[in-house]
Order: C-alpha cells, then structure tokens, then sequence
C-alpha cells in the first residue's frame, strides 16, 4: 500500500464543489506535484489531507491508518505536516520562535535536533536566529516556513505554492533545497502553479481542474505534453 491513498475525496463548501471525487497516491520516497489553475481545488486537497478542513466525502488513508477527518493535531502526529499557501509565518515571534511551535509534538531533546537540522538546511536562518520572522525577505519567510514544517519530523510534507511570489533566483533555490529534503528521506507532495520547475523535481503528477484529476503521468512525460505545455507551461524560456 501507498504511504498516502486518497479516495474519491469530495471537499464541499456550502453548495460550492470545490474538489469533485479524486483518487491519487503517493509512494514512500516520491515527490509528487499536483498542478492546475486557480481554484482547481488543490489547496482544498492539502487542507483537507491536513485535516484544517472537512472532507464532503471519500476516505484519506496515511501509513495504513484512516485519517478521514481526524483532528488536525492527529494528523501532525500520524507523520503529515503541511507548508501552506502565503507561508502563514508568525510574523512577531522570532526565527527560533516559530520553528519551535512547529515541533509542538516532540520532545525536547527532538526540537534542539531539529533546529539544528533546519538551521544546517537553511543556514540563512541561523543567521537570522533571533531576528522577527516579519522583518525576513520573501524568499528567508518562504524557508522559515517550509523549516517549521519539518519541525515535526513528518513522514509526507505537503508545500502549497512554495514558490508563490519569489524572484526566478530564489524559486530555483527553494525547489533545489525541496529535491535535498526529499533525498534525506521525506516524502512530498507538492502544489505548484510554476509548474515546469515543480515538474522537473517530480517523480509523477497530476493535473486538477475544477475539482477533477484529468490527467496522471510521471513529471517528465508532463513536462512534454503538448496539452500541458499549451495550459500550463507556457513557453519554453
Ligand atoms: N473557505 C471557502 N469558502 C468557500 N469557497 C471556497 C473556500 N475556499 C476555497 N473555496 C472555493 O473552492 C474552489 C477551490 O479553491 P482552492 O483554494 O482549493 O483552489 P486552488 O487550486 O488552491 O487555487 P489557487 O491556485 O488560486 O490557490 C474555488 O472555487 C474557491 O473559490
Ligand atoms: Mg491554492
């Protein structure tokens, strides 16, 4: 079995249909993109993967346990955290601050390693150790964020639009650091609308629209779909 099964996962808000049934998986070891346009229902997945949201309905099977609405926390605990859209830093605390309330479900001597662990990773954030996480750039709260979502030591990270909003230089650099993460040994499921960069770090896809998968392959057979070049992709620069 898959280390995440997801199955015909319907997520409604009132009478809206915002994710319309889907069923995918994630292999221990992949990193896996689910691309599409706006308000496909991506971040509606990962909310409701991450238990922040409820699924209409379907069932969510992680490491052999239903998590299907479990309580968010459980859900942490179970090994699966997320890195959501716009990074959701604590912009008053500092650097150490918010990776230590990302590490609420370990013990001490864990959090001491994992700080360790995220400032060998991300040394700017050594740095900046007791700096305000809101006075970071762009590009240092996008790190901080994706830090405090290992803080827990998750078996799956999900990252939604970790490259949203940073310049062409940064956003190579976060999905360079999101490949090094995933050879130390973590699973990712990922959420892109730079979908090429996403792509070319992954081992398989899926593309969402309006609430529906429409097409599944691995990351480099995406990349070279005429149809996904023509809506996603872009031209080739
Ligand atoms: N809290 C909410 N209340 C009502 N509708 C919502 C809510 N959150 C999302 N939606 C709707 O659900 C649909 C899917 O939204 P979702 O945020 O999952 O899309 P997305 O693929 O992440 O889009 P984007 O690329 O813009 O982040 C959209 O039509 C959106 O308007
Ligand atoms: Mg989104």
């Amino acid at each position: 079995m898959a280390l995440l099964e997801v199955s015909k996962l319907c997520v409604n808000y009132g009478a809206i249909k915002a994710v319309k049934g889907i069923s995918f998986y994630v292999e221990r070891g992949e990193v896996v993109t689910l691309i599409g346009a706006n308000g496909a229902g991506k971040s509606s997945t990962m909310k409701a993967i991450a238990g922040l949201i409820n699924s209409t309905s379907g069932r969510i099977v992680f490491n052999n346990s239903d998590i299907t609405n479990a309580q968010p926390h459980v859900i942490v605990k179970s090994g699966i955290t997320l890195c959501p859209e716009g990074r959701q830093i604590f912009p008053s605390l500092t650097v150490r601050g918010n990776l230590e309330m990302g590490a609420f479900t370990v013990s001490k001597a864990s959090l001491e390693q994992g700080i360790e662990k995220a400032y060998a990773l991300f040394p700017v954030l050594k740095e900046r150790s007791k700096q305000l996480a809101g006075t970071l750039s762009g590009g240092e709260q996008q790190m901080l964020a994706v830090a405090r979502a290992l803080m827990a030591e998750p078996k799956l990270l999900m990252l939604d639009e970790p490259s949203l909003g940073l310049a062409p230089l940064i956003v190579q650099e976060i999905f360079q650091l999101i490949k090094q993460i995933s050879k130390l040994g973590t699973t990712i499921l990922l959420v892109e609308q730079n979908a090429r960069a996403a792509l070319s770090i992954s081992d398989r896809g899926y593309v969402l629209e309006t609430g529906n998968i429409v097409l599944s392959d691995t990351g480099s057979n995406l990349i070279k779909d005429e149809k996904i070049i023509d809506a996603y992709l872009g031209d080739l620069n």
